[in-house]
């Protein structure tokens, strides 16, 4: 059994290519128990500002785990610093210890600092690392990835130099008149925080998690991503989906339809 969050794929890609059991957290977040037992437990996950995403924090405090072997492999694109420390300590507040925490290298998705065309054409030799991954969690391994000072001094430096949590300061995004209304951010937001307004979506919700699946899934590129911090969209025109999971797949994973009641 694993848990996964993904914004454009990369995560959800990770949590298939190791259990054929994969759950999405944004459709168990809400639930009032969240109690699972399986002989190995995954979490997959991306990095934002090294850190899980808030719902994934989240879903890590309240979830109780019964099983022989607990795992988490976070996503990252181009510098983890000390997430895995960082992730940890969120175990270890919850009550909880990982017998297993592994950072794998995919595209970068934070559009604010990468070309996406640039990002998916990089061989970052994802297939070896999953097969590594795959042989620890099949031996249940038990070894938490080292993190080194220069890891922890990125981390303070990105402290100092942004300082904000990360899904207050990435958030900043503009829904324009581009929009034609298809609706398609409403149903891969993970936080089920856009709703349309007649032909038109608008963010509504105060949950948003920074992931920008709604930015890198509009058609139109209406939903544009403001400068933060002389961060600046090298190519507005370029997005991002793992090549390996489908559009289908990223809906199902992230849209909160309401259920009827
Ligand atoms: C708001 C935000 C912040 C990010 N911060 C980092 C980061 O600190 N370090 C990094 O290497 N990648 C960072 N990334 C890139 C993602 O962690 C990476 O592309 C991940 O694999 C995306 O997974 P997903 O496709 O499952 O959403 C960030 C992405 C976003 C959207």
């Amino acid at each position: 059994m694993i848990f996964y969050f993904s914004a454009t794929g990369n995560s959800l890609y990770a949590a298939k290519s190791l259990d054929r059991e994969t759950i999405s957290i944004p459709q168990v977040t809400d639930l009032p128990r969240l109690h699972f037992e399986a002989e190995r437990i995954g979490i997959a996950a991306p990095v934002y500002g090294h850190e899980m995403p808030q719902m994934v924090k989240e879903f890590i405090r309240r979830a109780e785990f019964r099983t022989e072997y607990l795992y988490l492999i976070l996503t990252y694109g181009n510098r983890h610093a000390n997430a895995v420390e960082l992730a940890e300590r969120v175990f270890r507040e919850a009550g909880k210890k990982a017998d297993y925490i592994r950072t794998l290298l995919m595209a970068d998705n934070f559009l604010p600092a990468f070309d996406m065309k640039q990002q998916a054409a990089l061989d970052k030799h994802v297939e070896e690392q999953l097969a590594e991954i795959r042989g620890d969690i099949e031996a249940k391994t038990r070894k938490i990835e080292e993190v080194t000072e220069e890891d922890r001094a990125a981390h303070e430096n990105y402290l100092r130099t942004v300082g904000f949590r990360p899904e207050t300061i990435w958030a900043d995004f503009d829904f324009t008149d581009r929009c034609i209304g298809c609706g398609l951010c409403t149903k891969v937001c993970p936080a089920g925080c856009i709703h349309m307004e007649g032909h038109r979506a608008l963010r509504t919700g105060g949950n948003c998690q920074a992931c920008m699946a709604c930015v890198h899934v509009c058609p139109e590129m209406a939903i544009k991503v403001n400068p933060v911090l002389g961060f600046q969209e090298p190519d507005p025109e370029a997005r991002y989906r793992n090549e390996n999971v489908s559009l289908t797949e990223l809906v199902e994973a992230n849209w909160r339809k309401k259920k009827p009641s």
